[in-house]
Order: C-alpha cells, then sequence, then structure tokens
C-alpha cells in the first residue's frame, strides 16, 4: 500500500527521498512523486508507474534542490493512478503526503467547494491539503492548523505536511495508519510509514500515538497531542539492520525469504525454549488461567488466516479446546457471539491490516483478552493488543509472504503445546518428543529447499496452465490453501483449494485431460481417503502430483511426481509441505516472467479495508 517518506536536515532532501521511496516499492504502489523545499519554494514532482517514471521526470525537469521534503509511492484507492492523483497534494502554501483513506472526504470536499475551493484531483488527500489551507489562511500556525483538521477528518491517515512559510520544519501526525520518526545522526532526521526506509540513517525511532503530532527540524524533534500540549515520547531501537532488506545475493526477495525460513524458525522457538520446557513468558498465563478459557478465536487475512486454519486443527487436536477460525475481514461485520472467557488470537505479519486491527478493537472493546501474533515491532496490533507474541522473521520485503508464514506455524505450535500442558491432554514425553521434533524442522527445511530443481524442472511445464488445483484433507487442505494462493498472487494462474472431499460436489467437473491437481498427503489417518480422491481426479485425466511423508511409496501407484517430506509430528507437518509448493509458485512465475516480488495489484500491508 501507500508509502511515506520525510525528510529534514543538511543533505540533499531529493536523494534521501527517492532512496526512501525505493525501500517502500515493495509495499506496491502505482505512482511516486516528491515535494521539495529549498530556494525556489516548494517543488512537487510526482509521475505515474514505478519510480523510474518519477526519476525520468526529475532528469528532465531537474532536480529539485532542498534539505527538506516529503515523498510517496501511492497505491489507488480514490481516483485512477495518475499524475494528478499521484501525492504530494499542494493547496495555497501547503503540500501534503498521506497513507489511508479519509471516509468523510465527500462532505469535506463540499464544504470546501462552498467556501470557493476548487479540486483539482479525484483522491480524497486533496481536502487534507486544503482544509490544511484553509485553517493556516486564518491563524498562521501550523499546529493550530494541523489540530483544526485532524478535528474534520475521519478515517485513517499518516500525513507528511510542508508548510512553504516553514521551510526548514517537517510535520507529520497519524491515526491508524503507521507512521515511525527517526532519529537521524548530526542533524538529519525523518519520517517513513515503515522502518525499512529509514535503516540507512537511523535505528533509533519514536513510534507515533493516534492523533500525536510530529515536529521535526534537522535539530529538534518534538512531539503534540491534540491539544497541542507537547508530550513526552520514549525512544525505542530497531533490532535489524540495514542489510536484512536487501537481496543479499538472491534474484529475488521471496527466494531470500525462503531460504531464510530454517532461521526463522529458530529465532521464533529456541528464545521459548528452556530447559527441555516451552517457556511463553509473553502470554502470562497460569495452567488455571489456561484452563479458564472457554474457546479461542483466530482470525487473520489472507496467509495469517490460513496459518490459523492449520492452528485450529492444532489445538483442537492437540488441546481438545474449541477454536473457530474468521477471515478478519468477516469476523468485524457479523457480530461475533465471543464468551468472556474466551481467548481471540490475531494473527498478522505487518500488524497494521485494517481488517484484524479492527477485529482486535472489536475484541478488546467487549472485554475480550486479546493475543497478537506479530512480526512487525511496534506495530499497531502489536501495541493494542492485550498480550503479543513475536514472530522473529525479521523484515519481509516481498509481497508473497513465506518466512513470516513459516514463524507464524511456529508460534502456534508452541502455544498449542503450552495450552495442551495446562488442560492434561500433553504430557512431559509428548512435550519433549514435540519439542525435538520441532526443532528437526530447520534442518528438515533446509533439505527440502536444497532439493530445488525437481520443483524448477516440474514448474516449468506448467506455464501456461489455466487452472492448477490443491487438494488436502484435515492440516492438509489448509496447506494446500496456503500452496494456492501463494502460486496465483505470484504467477496470475487460476488456482483453487479444496478440501479433498468436497471435490465431487462440484468441483470435479472443472477436471479434464492433463489439469494439474497438486495433492498434499501428510496426515495418516486421511492417507486412503486422499488417495481415493487422487484416484478419482486421475480417472478424469488430471495429472497428480503428490507431497506426502517419506515413506509412503505406496502413493507412486496413483501419483504421476510424488515430492516427499522428512518425517515430523503430524501437527507440524505443514512447516514441510508448504516449501515445494512455495518453490513451485516461485518457478512458475519466474518462468512466466512475473514481478515476483511486487504482484500487479497487491500491497505488502493492506492498511484499508
Ligand atoms: C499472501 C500474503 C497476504 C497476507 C495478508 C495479511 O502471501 O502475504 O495474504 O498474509 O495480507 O497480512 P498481515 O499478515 O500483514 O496481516
Amino acid at each position: 500500500m501507500c508509502g511515506i517518506v520525510g525528510y529534514v536536515g543538511k543533505a540533499n532532501a531529493t536523494d534521501i527521498l527517492l532512496e526512501g521511496l525505493e525501500k517502500l516499492e515493495y509495499r506496491g504502489y502505482d505512482s511516486g512523486g516528491i515535494a521539495v523545499s529549498g530556494r525556489d519554494g516548494v517543488v512537487v514532482e510526482k509521475a505515474k508507474g514505478r519510480l523510474t517514471a518519477l526519476r525520468e521526470k526529475l532528469d528532465r525537469d531537474g532536480r529539485p534542490d532542498g534539505t527538506v521534503g516529503i515523498g510517496h509511492t501511492r497505491w489507488a484507492t480514490h481516483g485512477e493512478p495518475s499524475d494528478a492523483n499521484a501525492h504530494p497534494h499542494r493547496s495555497g502554501r501547503v503540500t501534503v503526503v498521506h497513507n489511508g483513506i479519509i471516509e468523510n472526504y465527500l462532505s469535506l470536499r463540499q464544504r470546501l467547494i462552498q467556501k470557493g475551493y476548487e479540486f483539482s484531483t479525484e483522491t480524497d488527500t486533496e481536502v487534507v491539503a486544503q482544509y490544511l489551507d484553509y485553517y493556516y489562511q486564518k491563524n498562521h500556525d501550523p499546529l493550530t492548523s494541523i489540530i483544526k483538521v485532524l478535528h474534520r477528518v475521519e478515517g485513517a491517515y499518516a500525513l507528511g505536511i510542508l508548510f512553504k512559510d516553514h521551510p526548514d520544519t517537517l510535520y507529520a501526525v497519524r491515526k491508524d495508519a503507521p507512521l515511525i520518526v527517526g532519529k537521524g545522526k548530526e542533524g538529519n532526521n525523518l519520517i517513513a510509514s515503515d522502518a525499512t526506509a529509514l535503516l540507512k540513517h537511523t535505528r533509533d525511532v519514536y513510534y507515533l500515538e493516534n492523533n500525536e503530532i510530529a515536529v521535526l527540524t534537522a535539530d529538534s524533534i518534538g512531539f503534540f497531542n491534540v491539544d497541542g500540549d507537547p508530550v513526552e515520547k520514549e525512544e525505542s531501537r530497531i533490532d535489524w539492520d540495514e542489510s536484512a532488506a536487501e537481496k543479499g545475493g538472491y534474484e529475488h526477495f521471496m527466494l531470500k525469504e525462503m531460504y531464510e525460513q530454517p532461521k526463522t524458525i529458530r529465532d521464533t522457538l529456541n528464545p521459548r525454549i528452556k530447559d527441555g520446557n516451552v517457556v511463553i513468558e509473553e502470554l502470562g498465563m497460569t495452567d488455571e488461567e489456561i484452563r479458564n478459557v472457554g474457546r479461542i478465536h483466530i482470525v487473520a487475512c489472507g496467509s495469517a488466516y490460513h496459518t490459523g486454519v492449520t492452528g485450529k486443527y492444532v489445538f483442537e487436536g492437540m488441546c481438545r479446546i474449541p477454536v473457530e477460525v474468521d477471515l478478519a475481514s468477516e469476523f468485524r461485520y457479523r457480530d461475533p457471539i465471543l464468551g468472556e472467557k474466551d481467548l481471540v488470537i490475531v494473527i498478522s505479519q505487518s500488524g497494521e491490516t485494517a481488517d484484524s486491527l479492527e477485529a482486535l478493537r472489536i475484541t478488546k472493546a467487549a472485554g475480550i483478552m486479546t493475543l497478537g501474533i506479530v512480526n512487525v515491532v511496534g506495530s499497531s496490533i502489536a501495541r493494542e493488543a492485550d498480550k503479543v507474541m513475536y514472530t522473529w522473521a525479521g523484515p519481509e520485503i516481498a509481497v508473497a509472504t513465506t518466512k513470516a508464514y513459516s514463524a507464524q506455524l511456529i508460534a502456534l505450535y508452541l502455544l498449542a503445546i503450552r495450552f495442551g500442558q495446562a488442560l492434561g491432554t500433553v504430557d512431559a514425553k509428548a512435550t519433549a518428543s514435540m519439542i525435538s521434533e520441532l526443532k528437526r524442522l530447520p534442518d528438515q527445511i533446509e533439505l527440502l529447499l536444497n532439493n530445488k530443481e525437481k520443483i524448477q524442472n516440474f514448474a516449468n511445464h506448467y506455464l501456461a496452465a489455466q487452472h492448477i488445483f490443491f487438494i488436502g484433507r484435515g492440516i492438509d487442505y489448509a496447506i494446500a490453501m496456503e500452496g494456492s494462493l501463494k502460486l496465483k498472487e505470484i504467477s496470475y494462474i487460476h488456482s483453487e483449494a479444496y478440501a479433498a472431499g468436497e471435490l465431487k460436489h462440484g468441483t470435479i467437473s472443472l477436471i479434464e485431460e492433463g489439469t494439474l491437481v497438486n495433492a498434499i498427503v501428510t496426515q495418516d489417518a486421511l492417507f486412503a481417503k486422499t488417495v481415493s480422491n487422487m484416484v478419482e481426479v486421475k480417472s478424469r485425466g488430471a495429472f497428480v502430483m503428490a507431497v506426502t511423508n517419506e515413506g509412503n511409496t505406496e502413493i507412486e501407484n496413483t501419483a504421476d511426481l510424488v515430492i516427499y517430506i522428512p518425517q515430523t509430528n503430524r501437527f507440524f507437518t505443514d512447516s514441510l509441505a508448504i516449501i515445494p509448493l512455495q518453490l513451485f509458485a516461485y518457478y512458475v512465475s519466474v518462468g512466466r516472467g512475473c514481478d515476483v516480488d511486487k504482484p500487479r495489484n497487491l500491497a505488502k500491508s493492506v492498511t484499508v479495508e
């Protein structure tokens, strides 16, 4: 989604803004722009398309000269991608970049038109610029003008603002959209919607709370609340460095991140294994409190939702506690029935997904305990959940998640073991055995990654496929859902995941000669059932690739191609079976010449509903 970077300091702002925007490219965008305050006033340059289009424009028009500026990558919501709709937007003496959505922009626009303002874009953001200008003309004070506008606008926003009459100052404010203030070295301060854009300059940051206003000059950073009173804020330190957000010799971030999965799993697992036991300090619940939990609800979007589906099978199977899994976008509007003793787990890599965040808030407002499983430290979900369990995956740059997905699974397995212990369904022997299986996962994943050629060759036969199906039962169904999403989002090949038993209730009519069906068959108890479904599609012409456990060689009688995964505990097979499916999606995408890391229309962090 949209990205913001802002700079105030002693260096050339244009260079710093462009570099910062490049770091935000991964979030998905369709136009870019900058505004630089300098000798010539505030100069705005923007262009539809990739940042190369903006760079070319700057080469033609000349680079704005100045040491203060704001930059933006836009992912269109209100109004098509175009030069005019690209940010920054200017009105009178004010220039603005904005992430999020101003929900009441139509009525604000109407009021401004009555006051004589004219609009030149279709965006919701323009009303912010116009209203800031309107108030600034009355009171000539930036802070007062910003506060007045905050009282007018509804919705989600992160704003970077320049006032022409205050050329050495950068203003920023946020509500329900992320914005970080970076304290740079030697008089170079920054703002950004995402830490990756700051890392080259600093790791010392401040997280803005809702409706806090930051006022930055080269040598000072001040914070104010909506009453205009100064606010003291604590500095935080981001502990991953810039190289974590670099490709490091890999062709794509996605490939690099797939290869980081063993490390991610170790980093998420090891701190929570102490003296041979699972210790989740951040959960802060006694056995009795766990026994008191009525029902678990897991709420998330996309791949995080898929880990939730796996989580349901794991929790119910291991702990015999009822679990409901919901898409956050559905949960928030279906008036969910929550018991006062329930626990709601919200899973999110970014910690900023609008629907997941809202689901969390609804739950909290109902007085129900919330636990966030989150990757981005200091993100909104991490800060607002009652308890937070971090997945230590580091920055994930490819839009299609891989390593954060794997880390989320580990967090869920650990929680399930802890719950199982308290509920008496997991004894010391089972704990020891599961810990030893979990510890083996990183090496087993490495093995699967290192045998990538087989998948690569296979993928090359399916570059022109029209439809590909994924089937499985139980946890294998959850894996099929994720395998299918990975493929369709980065290769643009239509793909469906089906619970294998559902096939004959409709889907099987889509199977024709040569259709690829990927069957996931890791659950021994369901092996024969899924094999029957494989036979059904094969007899209708399908080509079947099976992903199954080592030793299940009898599947070769049915499948056309078999990928074996190492033996592990039945609850943990998702962590291994997903690897060949990630590789398959990746190589199909590469073979089709798609933009693997930045698939069309997608954004990394979905901060609008
Ligand atoms: C797919 C993918 C998305 C995210 C979803 C939730 O590869 O990455 O489906 O899983 O948008 O995002 P987070 O986890 O940031 O809440």
